[in-house]
């Protein structure tokens, strides 16, 4: 069965993007079926696969130009929607009309059977284009950076996520969160503590290290596999798929 998971956190900066990509590029690897959705108007995981300057993009989809989702195929086993910055300028109308929350579960359910996972890379907000992708997902993967002021704000985000669930989308569950961007210092540490803490079993045993392979990738249009299949951020984006799929 077709598992769909939003990528959210409130921050930018959280590794939502390097996150969406490199998961889904590792369960490639592992020989399923995946379809990345960017649902950022920034644009930044169709950066990195090198999709730019595009006609169709999610953007039409919310302004009602289209009634499928644009799907660019990558690679045999990895497919895009794509997104763009007018994205961001459809999003003050759409909040009036409740039939706009629904969008993209009711396009993703026409191609939901050809894949075996869909992930979802939220904008860092919590705004509609999230709850869209809430509302079409059966598990919510949070991206924590190891940095001052991880946690503030997680609460909101688990309270989104409760309300939907709740009202909108019985299925919803948290399918884990995953500390990027860790390094040896204390404060990294402590954050993981915390974490683990609060949120017990729910944190990832594999975490993410900074790796500059793993910002060079993207700067390079690739995942970090294609680009160094060596790297940490090659082996700690496995390992995390790995559990993922536990
Ligand atoms: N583990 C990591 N090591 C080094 N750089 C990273 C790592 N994870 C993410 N980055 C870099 O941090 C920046 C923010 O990551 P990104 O995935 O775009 O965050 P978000 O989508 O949450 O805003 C990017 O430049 C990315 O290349
Ligand atoms: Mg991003």
């Amino acid at each position: 069965m077709t598992k769909i998971l939003s990528v959210l956190n409130h921050k930018g900066g959280t590794a939502k993007t390097t996150t969406t990509l490199n998961v889904g590029a590792a369960l490639s690897i592992l020989g399923y079926r995946v379809l990345l959705v960017d649902l950022d108007p920034q644009a930044n995981l169709s950066q990195s696969l090198g999709v730019e300057e595009i006609m169709e993009t999610i953007s039409m989809v919310f302004e009602r130009k289209l009634e499928i989702l644009p799907i660019r195929v990558i690679n045999k086993q990895i497919h895009l929607v794509p997104s763009s910055l007018d994205l961001s300028a459809v999003e003050p109308g759409l909040y009036s009309n409740i039939n706009s929350y629904f969008l993209l579960k009711s396009l993703i359910a026409k191609v939901k059977d050809s894949y075996d996972w869909i992930l979802i890379d939220c904008p860092p907000s919590l705004g509609i284009f999230s709850q869209n992708a809430l509302i079409a997902s059966d598990g919510v993967l949070i991206t924590v950076q190891a940095q001052f002021l991880a946690l503030k704000g997680l609460d909101t985000v688990y309270n989104l996520i409760e309300t939907i669930k709740d009202r909108l989308n019985p299925d919803l569950g948290i399918q884990g969160l995953v500390v990027t961007q860790t390094n040896h210092t204390k404060l990294s540490k402590e954050i993981l503590l915390a974490l683990r803490g609060n949120y017990q079993d729910k944190v990832y045993k594999t975490t993410i290290r900074q790796n500059v392979a793993i910002a060079e990738a993207s700067i390079n249009r690739q995942d970090i596999f294609s680009y160094s299949p060596e790297s940490n951020g090659a082996i700690d984006y496995m390992n995390l798929a790995k559990e993922i799929l536990l």
